[in-house]
């Protein structure tokens, strides 16, 4: 085929190719199946092949272009990409509806009502109508470039169907199939599972590598104008309209009003059909129309006057506690947990709620079989907040907590004023095996493919019997696999991971032993201090205490611990297997993927989802160093509820500032 035949056919393709895009990814209306789509593509690849010159950033070939980056580039937005205030209920509504008016001398206002996505904030930026950068919202003054990742969502147009240039902002999500398709497949592979589809969206876009962003499914709605250039709008319902028309996906269940009693009505009936959409919505969002007008009402320092958001209450789902059972953690602590009759809840199917400990039962009056309100704390984490007494049928059962340990059969003891309830046999076998899943779990020797059933397995068919057995299973390969669901590959695989794990630095065996007390940030403190193994199991109580983080109580439970010859013996062949016995140095443990590593990092506030020291040692295993105030030195601050003046120091200096949220995500991505 001749240059200009080619080059024709080339453009022709292209118009096709996005046409139909647009039809299945923006429009939800496909004309054409998916081979006759797949057979288009192939043909502009081969002709793109034949002239690679002819290729151009906007073709849909190049949806997924680019090699991993190393990081991400900052991008400083052109104005800032604000928060929201927020409104839980109708009255704060007609207040905020009062102050508009008040503000604007009482004028006519019309309101446009939006549903909030439950997503992750993006900008987007086309040039003569190229898509040339995307960015995330970051701490709303400069976000983060994620240009390659964002080019592989396919309701983004690489192109518009006018040469304008202008910055698109809206949200990006992952549907809900998709959450659930993602998360399936990650229990099958034992990997972690994302908590919620917003955490996986969040996720999904900070991964290095565009090709993962572009396994995942990822969706877009665009909810406004950033810049329009050489055209105006009067409002921001026009402006949507004219986002609609240039082929961004628009969320159609919006409606503008004349008056607030009527949104509150419309957001009514947004509350009772939210479950039914297929992707999460946490709220609805009341914008002001007029430009004029918000110009007028302008902005406080942190949001518009002329917007709010609606909150939903936490959504909440009734279902059956079938059983409870009760289960033995490393420690020997005892717990409950309720068995729910499945349930699906703020985009997750809910099976279990820890129930902590026996008084929260007597507390709430639990019985088996009793209808009960579950809903997730902090969105996360299930919970039981209420019993539906009055759905009682009379065949409810009561539960009594085990008085002897359900695993080794000794009884149970509470011991000093603890809560809960404790075996305290040291050769129960629940305590060997919940005791060497966390010695490969991701935070400690970080062994992949050793998950809790196969420990579980392993353990049961009397292969292993405690953590130094691990480095002798490359003996027993035969054995291995006649295990249940043992596959030539994932026995190498198991194996290369125990082989692997000899060459960690240190503190993440001292953290595995699950020495009583002693944390990942407390074992890193330990490997640094003696630099090997030795000196920490030599280390009297005084010289323990002598360094800055280790108190008296957590010093008595090391010296308690290498004392007993069981532990000593086990160090012993750990040490003749090759595992490595010293600190190698600071470290970046998840390689240059963690975005903490070698950062200096401020926390603030309160963390809904986890303590302080929580959070301090997941940072510290990521590579990061936490300090305790804010300076030029500063890299991130992570805030928490109420964070008060370190919050507003890092403001000033420009400091990243994370939320909750955005951290949550950030660990999410960094367990991968
Ligand atoms: S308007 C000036 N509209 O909610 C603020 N935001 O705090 C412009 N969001 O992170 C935001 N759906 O990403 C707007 N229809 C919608 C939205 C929406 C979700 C997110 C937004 C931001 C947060 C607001």
């Amino acid at each position: 085929m001749d240059r200009l035949t080619a080059e024709k056919k080339i453009l022709e393709l292209r118009n096709e190719i996005d046409r139909h895009n647009r039809l299945y990814h923006v429009e939800d209306r496909p004309e054409i199946s998916d081979q006759e789509y797949d057979q288009l593509m192939r043909e502009l690849r081969d002709l793109e092949d034949l002239f690679p010159d002819m290729v151009t950033p906007d073709s849909p070939t190049q949806r997924v272009g680019g090699e991993p980056l190393p990081y991400f580039e900052k991008v400083v937005h052109k104005s800032p990409m604000l928060s929201l205030g927020n409104a839980f209920g109708a009255d704060d509504l007609r207040d905020f509806d009062r102050r508009v008016k008040s503000a604007l001398g009482n004028q006519q206002v019309r309101y446009m009502c939006e549903l909030k996505i439950d997503g992750l904030a993006i900008s987007l930026h086309y040039e003569n109508g190229m898509f040339v950068r995307g960015a995330t919202r970051g701490d709303g003054t400069v976000g983060e470039d994620i240009t390659q990742n964002l080019r592989t969502i396919r309701s983004i147009p690489l192109r518009l169907s006018r040469p304008l240039t202008l910055e698109a902002r809206g949200e990006a999500y992952m549907p809900k199939r998709a959450f659930e398709k993602l998360n399936k497949e990650r229990e099958e592979r034992g990997e972690a599972l994302f908590a919620n589809p917003r955490n996986s969206a969040a996720g999904s876009l900070r991964q290095l590598d565009p090709k993962i962003a572009a396994s995942r499914q990822l969706d877009t709605f665009i909810y406004g104008l950033g810049e329009l250039v050489g055209e105006t709008v009067e409002s921001h319902s026009e402006g949507l309209d004219l986002l609609e028309s240039l082929h961004f996906k628009v969320n159609p269940e919006r409606r503008v009003f004349d008056d607030m009693e009527d949104v509150i009505e419309f957001i009514n009936g947004w509350t009772v059909k939210r479950p039914e959409l297929p992707y999460e919505i946490d709220g609805m969002v009341i914008k002001v129309d007029s430009y004029a007008q918000q110009q007028e009402l302008g902005f406080t320092a942190k949001s518009p006057r002329w917007a709010i958001a609606y909150k939903f209450p936490a959504e909440e789902a009734v279902t059956v506690l079938e059983g409870i059972e009760v289960t033995v953690g490393r420690t020997g602590a005892v717990t409950p947990t309720a068995l729910l009759k499945p349930v699906s809840l703020a985009g997750t199917t809910v099976k279990r709620a820890s129930l902590h400990n026996e008084d929260i039962i007597r507390e709430k009056g639990l019985l088996i079989g009793d209808h009960v309100v579950v809903k997730k704390a902090g969105d996360i984490i299930p919970e039981i907040v209420a019993v539906l007494p009055e759905r009682r049928t009379g065949n409810e059962t009561p539960f009594a907590m085990p008085t002897h340990c359900p695993e080794c059969g000794s009884e149970l003891l509470r011991i000093d004023e603890e809560v809960a309830l404790r075996c305290v046999n040291q050769s129960c076998p629940a305590l060997a095996r919940e005791g060497m899943i966390h010695f490969v779990s991701r935070q400690a020797m970080n062994i992949e493919g050793l998950g809790e059933k196969v420990i579980a397995q392993l353990f049961e068919s009397g292969l292993i019997a405690n953590v130094a057995d691990l480095y002798d299973l490359h003996e027993k390969r035969d054995q291995l696999l006649q295990m249940e669901r043992m596959g030539e590959k994932s026995v190498d695989n198991m194996l290369a991971a125990i082989e692997g794990s000899k060459e960690n630095s240190v503190e993440r065996l001292i953290f595995g032993l699950g020495i009583r007390l002693v944390g990942a940030k407390a074992a890193r403190v330990l490997a640094e201090h003696f630099g090997d193994i030795d000196g920490i199991m030599n280390a009297s109580e005084e010289e323990l205490t002598q360094i800055d983080e280790i108190g008296p109580k957590m010093a008595a439970s090391i010296v308690s611990y290498f004392s007993l010859p069981q532990s000593r013996e086990i160090i012993d062949r750990l040490k003749r297997a090759g595992v490595n016995m010293i600190f190698k140095g600071a470290r970046t443990v998840e390689g240059i993927d963690s975005p903490f590593a070698g950062k200096t990092i401020v926390l603030t506030g309160t963390l809904a989802q986890m303590s302080r020291t929580e959070a301090e040692e997941k940072i510290a295993l990521l590579g990061g160093k936490v300090t305790g105030s804010v300076s030029k030195k500063t890299d991130i601050v992570i805030a928490g509820e109420k964070a008060g003046s370190k919050l507003e120091k890092a403001e000033k200096l420009g400091i990243t500032v994370l939320d909750e949220a955005a951290f949550l995500a950030l660990l999410e991505e960094s367990k991968e």
